[in-house]
């Protein structure tokens, strides 16, 4: 029998990448303070992998590595990064705060090691940072348009950049809207009061609300606190977690509230893994005791992106080893992992396989006593 070159070749290549693929493979987990119920989801999504009955779906262990940072400093984060990377994860999950987003974003371009993350520190997409978040830009101003809105204020912080805010400002240039923009960032309960009441003088009825949710339920306990949670006032929450905010003490004022909700808890496919979670043990698994944040089902479902792309890997014989490399981060020159271009656009792709935050764009309308509740679900 003979053997075209052709033929030979073909064999000789997968001869070379077979049998390659880890059996366990490593990732890295970061979670900086006050990530307890994503941490959670974290171990639940890698639990439920692990323990899979279906050998097709996982065919490997993951194999987390994690670092639970209290003040993500870029210390803090080198130290945990480098030592993920020494140990020979694939890809990180990481969840971080403005302060350490360049030490890691820059980690990650330097050796080729991607990071899945639902914070949202920075504007676009930098390489080897995969953002779980969707924008919300373009819901939120259509739903500006919705209501027709012409004048009101736009209270904000720049934890996640400064990407909303210039989206506003460009429409109000072009629809001649009279916004105030507003940054809480420092702010305190006294500040948040003064500065309700110098609204309240010019008149101000309308907000856009672009806080995550410690600074918001700050915000919002400051705006019962000083009387304006009443008729006569409309707040646009522009995060994508209405169902995460506590609106208890609002309800009882009668001001329009308007929100997005990432996670559509209606949905089979969450109502299944809703059942799971309401069995974890709360001691053992902190945060199970409430519904899960949408940074929460992100987490979860960046665990599944994750398994879903190294699936991708596996079945395309890719060989994950990080040959020549000792695990040294800050080795001069930066030797970048051969594979991690490969890895990152296999990443992207496998972004589709989400099982809480799968969704299409829609709208719809939900009346609540206190006023009205849009929720519109975002398009990836
Ligand atoms: C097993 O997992 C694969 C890959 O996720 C999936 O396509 C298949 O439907 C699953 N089989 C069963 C019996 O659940
Ligand atoms: C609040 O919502 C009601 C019902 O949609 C509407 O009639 C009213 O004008 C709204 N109030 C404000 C301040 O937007
Ligand atoms: C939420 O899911 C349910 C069930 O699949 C669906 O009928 C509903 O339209 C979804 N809601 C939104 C806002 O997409």
């Amino acid at each position: 029998m003979r053997i075209s070159p052709c033929g030979l070749m073909v064999w000789m290549f997968s001869g070379f990448a077979m049998g390659a693929f880890p059996s366990s493979v490593q990732i890295g987990g970061l979670f900086i303070r006050n990530t307890d119920q994503e941490y959670t989801a974290f171990r639940l999504a890698i639990f439920l992998h692990n323990t899979s009955p279906n050998a097709s779906e996982a065919p490997f262990n993951l194999v987390p590595h994690v670092d639970n940072i209290e003040t993500a400093n870029s210390f803090a984060v080198t130290n945990a990064f480098c030592s993920q990377y020494s140990r020979g994860v694939f890809a990180i999950f990481g969840l971080y705060d403005k302060r350490s987003v360049h030490t890691l974003t820059s980690f990650c371009s330097a050796l080729h090691i991607s990071l899945i993350t639902p914070s949202f520190p920075t504007e676009g997409e930098s390489q080897f940072a995969l953002q779980l978040r969707p924008s919300i830009r373009r819901a939120l101003l259509s739903l500006l348009d919705h209501y027709d809105w012409k004048k009101f204020v736009f209270l904000y912080d720049t934890d996640r950049g400064y990407a909303i805010l210039q989206a506003i400002m460009e429409k109000a240039g072009l629809d001649d809207w009279q916004v105030s923009a507003i940054c809480v960032e420092n702010f305190n309960d006294a500040n948040y009061r003064r500065l309700l009441e110098d609204l309240e003088r010019r008149e101000e009825k309308k907000f856009v609300i672009d806080l995550e949710a410690e600074r918001l339920q700050n915000m919002l306990e400051q705006i019962v606190s000083v009387g304006k949670h009443v008729k006569g006032y409309h707040y646009i929450m522009a995060n994508l977690g209405f169902k995460d905010i506590n609106l208890e003490r609002f309800m009882h004022g009668g001001a329009n509230v308007t929100g997005f909700q990432l996670v559509n808890f209606s949905n089979p496919m969450v109502i299944k893994l809703m059942q799971r979670w309401n069995k974890l043990d709360q001691r053992e698994y902190p945060g199970s005791d409430a519904p899960p944040k949408y940074t929460s089902a992100l987490t979860y479902d960046g665990v599944m992106v994750m398994a879903e792309a190294f699936r991708t890997l596996r079945s395309r014989k890719v060989d994950l080893s990080r040959r020549g490399n000792a695990g040294d981060c800050l080795a001069n020159p930066a030797a970048p992992w051969n594979q991690g271009k490969e890895m990152e656009r296999t990443l992207k792709q496998a972004r589709a396989t989400r099982q809480w935050t799968r969704s299409s764009f829609s709208h719809h309308h939900e009346l609540l006593p206190f006023g009205r509740l849009l929720t519109i679900k975002l398009l990836f």
